[in-house]
Order: C-alpha cells, then structure tokens, then sequence
C-alpha cells in the first residue's frame, strides 16, 4: 500500500468471493474507499461491531468515522434501494451524509429500468442471463446508447427529464407486449430516494480523488461482481455490464493507469457461480452440494442457490493476466476440511483438445483435473499460516506456481480474525 496510490481490491472470479470481509480488514489503511462499477446488484456482507450489514451500493469504509467514501462515475445507483440502505446504516448510529460522496456521472435506475430488465429476461426465454432484476443491463445500455440520466441530473429541471425518459421506457415496454407491471409504489419510494439523496455532496468524485492522490492520500478501489461477470472479459453474454476489472477501476473513478499500486486478486478455494451460462467446474453431485452447505452458497442479493464447483485454474489465470493481478487472497479455505481429495481444474478440454487458456465460448469444455489430498484438520482455529496442514500448504504452492502469483492472505473461517498473512 503506496501513498498517493489506488489499490484496487477484486473479485476475479464469478463474484461473491466474501469481498466484504476483505474489504474490512483492508480499510483501515486507506484515506479513501471508491467504488467503480456496478450497482445494487452486489451484496457485500459486513460484520461490524458484532452487527451483520448487506452493502449493496455504499462502499465499505463506510463504517470508519473520517474516511471518505464514494460511489464513483462507473456505477449505477438506484435511489430508492439506496435511500434503504443508507436509512438502515444511519439507524444503526453511522453519519453517511460526512462520509459519503457520489459522482454527479454516476448513472440513475429507474424503475422502469428494473421493468425492462425482467422484459427483457422473459423475452429470451431459456436464454436468459439469470440477471439479479435490478435494471443493470438497461441502464448501463442506455448509458452507452447516451440516452440515460444521471446523478447531477437531479439537481436540475429533474421531473421532465424523468418524465421523457420513463416515457420512452414505457413504449419499449409495450412494443414487447410487456404490459404486466406497475410501478406506482416503487415510483413514489423512487421520488423519495431522490430527495435524499440530495442531501449527500454529489460531486465531480474524479477530481477529489486526483486531488487527494496529489496529496499523498491513498485509496481502495472495492470491486464488485468478479472478472467473469465483466462486460469485456466475462462469459459473454452471461455477464453483467460494467467493467469490473481493473481497467474499470481507471474508467469508473477517473484515475490514470499509472495511479494504480497493487492489485489484489479474491478467490475462492473452490468456485461457484450464480445465474446462467458456462461454468465448467460446475459439480452436480453431491460433492457440489455439500460445497454448497458447507460454504452457505446462497445470493446475497437474490437468495438463489450457487452453482458450485472445484477451483478453476484457467479462469483464474485469465482473471490474474487481464488485472494485472499482484497478490492472491484465497478466502473460505475451511470450507474444504474434510474432503479426501480436493480438486483444481487446470486445463479445459472439448473434441480431443486441451486449453488452458480461457477459450471464446467456454461453453461445451470439460475440466482437466488435478487431484490433491485433502487436510484431516479443522482450520478455523489457525492463527499463522506455519500451522497450516501439509496438504494444505502443497495446494497453496501449486496455485502459487501455476498462476506465478503470491497467495500473501488466506482466509479460515468467517471471523476478522480468521484472515491469515502469509
Ligand atoms: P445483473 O448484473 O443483474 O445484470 O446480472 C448479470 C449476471 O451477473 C447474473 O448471472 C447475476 O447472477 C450475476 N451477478 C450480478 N451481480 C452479482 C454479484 O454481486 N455476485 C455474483 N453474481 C452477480
């Protein structure tokens, strides 16, 4: 952690990688935590002070009294959700309104948004991308198609531009004969969320991390999503549409290339994904299942089983070679006591031919396995990473050769405490 510099804090796989515990261990030693990317799809689970928080919007430094934090011009922001969650961590004795910047260039979801993206999902019938239904999709195209509005909208001739733009929604709307919604409650909560969210600064965020970066301050960038799920990168279409990897973090904050110090890499020890598309480690067994249970793989945000599989070695590659990835955290270790063996993709394979680099369509690809001993101990106890089993340290080595990365924290067990440094 350099002075003057971002770090950027990713989830290089398929998202929910336990961020959120990561992220409280890292914000102490930053001035400034930014997000970059994404929405309210996210759930980033907090434990502070013993309470349990689900941050959807807000970045994680929120709880550190004289730390800024902002929700920067690469993400999409839902006033009514954020009004909720902002209301629900201000109850709990927490002062947003000194703490909380958002960029004026950050994107609004309309309701109507939200509408469009459960249209849009049932038009594609068996091809849908399985969305969290927050109206990503929509709003990041209308950004793109330079038709959306955003934040600094609000403070200006705020109910026509509304009014045009929900018009236009509304005939899309009804060109797909999707005539069977209502957005009358939401709207008023929506108009509710927009008041309140005028009493934050909404700013140039841009130009107040520059500036602080100029004066020697430092700042974390918190993903959200994971490489996989990148517009660019990911799984195509079954992806969500910002760029959450680390040439995101450049455009969504603002920040040049060169302002970027260490990039570290979340993963899990083993790998799950929510919603559809490719995932070639998925396990249909019951090995999958008690991954599943054992880890608690359930959304966050839409409380939809998690897809779950061994770890996958080409993706993680991929993921470490597109963020420029300097450090690995490997988090939910324990959740894989008491597996005989264990197991690590290390190259796919489809029609007698091997890969193990991450193919175009990765659809149709069955894993290459390595097999490993699993560990006989219980590791949530672990304080050093000298107590690890043998097994365990080999499976780390191998991930460290593979991927000619450092593993520098793994995590054992849910708990702050449970976060070892290698
Ligand atoms: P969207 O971001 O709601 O458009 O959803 C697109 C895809 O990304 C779906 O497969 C979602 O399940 C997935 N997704 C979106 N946000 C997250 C997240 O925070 N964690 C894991 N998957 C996510």
């Amino acid at each position: 952690m350099a002075k003057g510099k971002v770090d950027a804090l990713l989830g290089i796989v398929f998202g929910d990688e336990g961020k959120g515990k990561v992220v409280d261990v890292f914000t102490p030693k930053y001035d400034i935590v930014a997000r970059f990317a994404g929405g309210p799809n996210a759930g980033h689970t907090i434990i502070f002070e013993g309470k349990k928080f689900v941050l959807r919007s807000i970045p994680s430094g929120i709880f550190d009294e004289g730390k800024l934090n902002i929700i920067g011009n690469g993400c999409v922001i839902a006033p009514d959700l954020f009004m909720a969650e902002a209301q629900e961590l201000e109850t709990a004795g927490y002062n947003l309104k000194e703490r909380l910047h958002i960029s004026k260039r950050a994107h609004l979801i309309l309701p109507t948004h939200r509408v469009l993206d459960r249209a849009y999902e049932a038009a594609k019938g068996k091809n849908k991308v399985g969305t969290t239904g927050k109206g990503i999709g929509p709003t990041y195209s209308e950004k793109a198609s330079r038709t959306g509005l955003r934040v600094g909208d609000i403070l200006e001739n705020f109910q026509q531009k509304y009014q045009m733009l929900k018009a236009r929604h509304e005939q899309i709307l009804s060109d797909l004969h999707y005539t069977d919604y209502d957005i009358a409650e939401e709207e008023q909560k929506w108009m509710e969320g927009v008041e309140y969210m005028r009493q934050f600064p909404l700013t140039d965020t841009e130009t107040e991390i520059n500036q602080a970066l100029r004066q020697g301050k430092n700042v974390l960038a918190e993903g959200a999503q994971g490489t996989m799920l990148d517009i660019d990168h990911g799984t195509y279409p079954f992806v969500s549409s910002s760029s959450t990897t680390c040439g995101g973090v450049c455009t969504g904050l603002g920040v040049a290339p060169n302002t970027i110090g260490e990039v570290f890499g979340i993963f899990k020890a083993y790998s799950t994904r929510v919603g559809s598309g490719p995932f070639p480690v998925e396990l249909f067994d019951e090995t999958g299942d008690k991954i599943r249970e054992i880890g608690h793989e359930y959304g966050a945000v839409t409380g939809r089983n998690r897809r779950c599989g061994w770890l996958d070695l080409v993706a993680l590659k991929y993921a470490i070679m597109v963020n420029g990835v300097s450090q690995l955290i490997m988090m939910k270790s324990d959740v894989l006591d008491g597996f005989d063996t264990i197991r690590a993709c290390i190259a796919y394979e489809k029609d007698g031919v091997q890969t193990t680099d991450m193919p175009y369509d990765t659809e149709g690809w069955t894993p290459v396995y390595r097999d490993f001993p699993g560990w006989e101990q219980n590791l949530t106890s672990l304080t050093s990473a000298d107590q690890f089993p043998q097994e365990l340290k080999d499976y780390i080595r191998f991930i460290e050769e593979e991927t000619e990365t450092p593993v520098t924290i793994v995590s054992v067990g849910p708990d702050r405490e449970q976060t070892i440094s290698r």
